[in-house]
């Protein structure tokens, strides 16, 4: 599908996060040459940033299956059993979220991370009985939003841990001519650059964008995205000129107008927007953070005078 071949399949052809992708690509080739697993991998950054892709990549590279689950969708030891026992020699193991594992889980995780092998408790009362499971090789490669929510001791048994970042805006706009390439539609440059350095440094918000985009451009004129169409849909689609979008601009107006712009409690400010804490935390600070717009203090979060600036309000300290 369409969906699917807008992912890259191998590393030469995933655009931007160049120090992990170099990183990567020796210990990738390291491992192929003394035919053993590669060493487990953390993926650590905010959402939509490829932590996925990155771990299909890596199962390409190194010529082996990929099994996917997620630390929610695990709920007991056994269901991490299940998933270890279908695996072969060398196989990835892609667990998304993974600082949502549970505890139990957790720690079956250790040995077989460590030693490759699993010992489980089978029944129930004076009948239970710890049995062994010898597992093959594998690469764990787990992802989180922030690496902080780990344990130290599931931390530590990762022997590369990989941060991803927010993607240059030139990254960005290969990205967008890419996927419109893939979407066989027409983009010239300056619309390009345009979703580009509107997307929160993020490729899945720039792809859905695009998407968006395209359908006005299919509806509204000759279906080529230019400069001129690609603003008019970001403005329906309440993207403002910096890129942030209908959340963002809510939070940083919620904190001027109702807080005088802090300091105010993460907890307090998603109540007050209707978002869940760890949304505000994973997916909208950071950026506005690197952005500049709001600082973390230690009585809170404040907005900077760049956030009066941004909605044309007076600054006053
Ligand atoms: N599509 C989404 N993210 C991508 C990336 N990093 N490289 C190439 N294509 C992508």
């Amino acid at each position: 599908s369409l969906e699917k071949s807008l992912r890259p399949r191998y590393l030469a052809q995933y655009i931007g996060q160049d120090k992990v992708k170099q990183e990567l690509s020796i210990y990738i080739e390291a491992a192929k040459n003394r035919e053993e697993a590669l060493d487990h991998v953390l993926l650590y950054g905010p959402p939509g940033l490829g932590k996925t892709t990155m771990a299909m990549v890596i199962a390409n590279e190194m010529d082996v299956q990929i099994r996917s689950t997620s630390g929610p969708a695990i709920e007991r030891p056994g269901d991490l059993v299940a998933i270890l026992n279908e695996l072969e020699p060398g196989d990835v193991l892609f667990i998304d979220e993974i600082h949502r594992l549970p505890r139990v889980a957790e720690e079956t995780l250790y040995s077989a991370m460590e030693d490759y092998y699993v010992d489980i408790m089978v029944g129930q009362g004076p009948t239970a009985h710890p049995v062994h499971f010898p597992l093959p090789p594998f690469t764990l490669v787990g992802a989180t939003t922030r690496a902080g929510m780990l344990s130290a001791p599931l931390r530590d048994r990762f022997g590369i841990i990989s941060h991803m970042e927010y993607y240059e805006e030139e990254d960005l706009r290969e990205i967008v001519l890419r996927s419109a390439d893939i979407f066989q539609t027409e983009i010239v440059e300056e619309g390009a650059i345009e979703v580009a350095r509107r997307s929160r440094g993020t490729p899945r918000i720039a792809n859905r964008l695009l998407k968006r985009i395209r359908d006005f451009a299919q509806v509204q004129s000759d279906g080529v995205i230019n400069r001129a169409m690609a603003d008019q849909a970001l403005k329906l689609l309440q993207v403002d000129e910096a890129g942030l979008d209908y959340v963002d601009q809510k939070l940083l107006k919620t904190m001027i107008e109702l807080y005088h712009g802090g300091p105010i409690g993460l907890s307090t400010l998603a109540v007050n927007i209707g978002e869940e804490r760890e949304t505000v935390e994973d997916m909208y600070e950071p950026y506005l953070i690197q952005k500049g717009f709001i600082k973390r203090t230690p009585r809170g979060r404040v907005a900077t005078p760049l956030a009066y600036e941004h909605f044309n309000y007076p600054y006053q300290s």
